[in-house]
């Protein structure tokens, strides 16, 4: 099993790039049900989802636009409590069935203030996908993912787009905080 250090921590191997892709396809696969004959918005959080993301959307075979918004709730392996906007959206949503695509919900908060957001610009309806859920933590019922590929406890995690400080995004798989 791989293990890497990053800010002091050491962490090891938990999904390899093989797991990580057929977590992926039966969520693909679900959203192309779900939304046959319709089209899709998706609306990718920067900048944890961006590679998720990437896998996510190649496999949806329906007819859709990509997005982004960049958003920021967490400092260090906390979350801060408030959500920022870094980066507002440029495509309207007005109308729109929109999938946002996330790397983790963990208290739900980022999930809870972007749906209402996007409601709130007309969004037609709004559900969530996300890789990763930390079910004990989640904070706003409303935050749970629509389309999730696996739950954790309360562990931090980095890699696969997932970052400590801004490092370890680059990781071809995910690793878990070793306690
Ligand atoms: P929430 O708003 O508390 O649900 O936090 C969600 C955001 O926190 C995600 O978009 C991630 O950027 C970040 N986050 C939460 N847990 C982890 C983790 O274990 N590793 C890396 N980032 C995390
Ligand atoms: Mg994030």
């Amino acid at each position: 099993m791989r293990s890497i250090t990053e800010q002091g921590h050491i962490f090891e191997e938990w999904l390899t790039p093989e797991q990580i892709a057929a977590d992926i396809q039966p969520l693909a696969d679900r959203i192309n049900e779900d939304y046959k004959d319709k089209s899709l918005l998706f609306v990718v959080v920067l900048n944890g989802a961006f590679i998720f993301a990437s896998d996510l959307i190649r496999r949806v075979n329906l007819r859709s636009k990509v997005t982004f918004i960049r958003v920021k709730s967490y400092e260090g392996m906390n979350s801060a409590g408030e959500v920022k906007m870094i980066v507002p959206l440029q495509q309207s949503v007005k109308d729109r069935d929109v999938i946002i695509v996330e790397d983790i919900v963990d208290t739900g908060l980022t999930m809870h203030w972007l749906k209402a957001h996007l409601r709130e610009q007309g969004a037609a309806s709004v559900r969530v996908a996300a890789l990763l859920c930390k079910p004990d933590k989640l904070q706003y019922p409303d935050a749970a993912p629509d389309y999730v590929a696996r739950r954790i406890s309360n562990e931090f995690v980095i890699g696969y787009g997932l970052d400590l400080d801004g490092f370890a995004r680059n990781l071809d798989a995910i690793y878990k905080i070793k306690e």
